[in-house]
């Protein structure tokens, strides 16, 4: 799976996308990565993405040229790119969402930044993201969020394939409750059933503590 990230900032993704499992994804050949600077395809001495909105206002807007250009450029790699624009007024990005992602050869991820971006930069996009209900300074942190969520879902990236279809989410469950050693920490025991060896036992706790869980976050979603 190939990722495009345009953004006027890149080198914010360098440390996240260099350490972890997005590393070892990329090393091992399952994950391209490339970083898309907007200021490369403006053509002005100052190499200006913004500018004064129409109309006047507060803020600046981003330019349409810059963000179609390195879409033009996206495009000529892979033509059949599927785009994301992020902005918080997107649909909200969840885990059904990651594993959609997961599942295509290749994604553009537009990143915004400043008071917005100009109209037009909207027909680029095949959908538009957000990842909650509050704003941020720029898509970039999103946009992280969305590559790390996705890419731990390509087969073959986690060590581990079980460890996926036992997470949260997965089967609709929060996670139950996990303990290692010591067997007692700071006065705070580990459940005895955990102890007991019996599997069955600990199959039916585990279920009914995801259950619990699920049901007090359920309480809390604000949708
Ligand atoms: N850009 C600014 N805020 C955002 C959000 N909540 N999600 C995605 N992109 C954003």
């Amino acid at each position: 799976m190939e990722f495009y990230i345009l953004s006027i900032f890149p080198n914010m993704f360098e440390s996240v996308f260099g350490e972890t499992i997005i590393k070892r994804a990329q090393e091992k050949g399952l994950v391209k990565i490339e970083l898309v600077n907007i200021r490369d395809f403006t053509h002005d001495k100052h190499r200006t993405t913004d500018d004064y909105p129409y109309g006047g206002g507060a803020g600046m807007v981003m330019k349409p040229e810059p963000i179609y250009e390195a879409m033009d450029y996206v495009k000529s790699k892979s033509p059949n790119v599927h785009t994301v624009l992020l902005t918080p007024g997107g649909r909200i990005f969840n885990q059904q969402k990651a594993k959609e992602l997961s599942k295509r050869e290749s994604v553009a991820i537009i990143c915004g930044r400043y008071e917005g971006f100009d109209e037009r930069v909207r027909y680029l996009a095949d959908e538009e993201i957000s990842i909650g209900k509050f704003v941020l300074s720029g898509g970039e942190i999103a946009a992280m969020a969305i590559v790390d969520a996705t890419v731990r879902l390509i087969p073959g990236v986690l060590g581990n394939e079980e460890s996926l279809k036992e997470e949260s989410f997965e089967n609709g469950l929060i996670e139950y409750p996990q303990y290692t050693r010591p067997r007692e920490y700071r006065g705070m025991k580990v459940p005895e059933i955990l102890l007991s060896g019996n599997h069955k036992k600990i199959k039916e706790w585990r279920e009914k503590e995801a259950k619990k869980r699920t049901i007090e976050w359920m309480g809390e979603e604000d949708g």
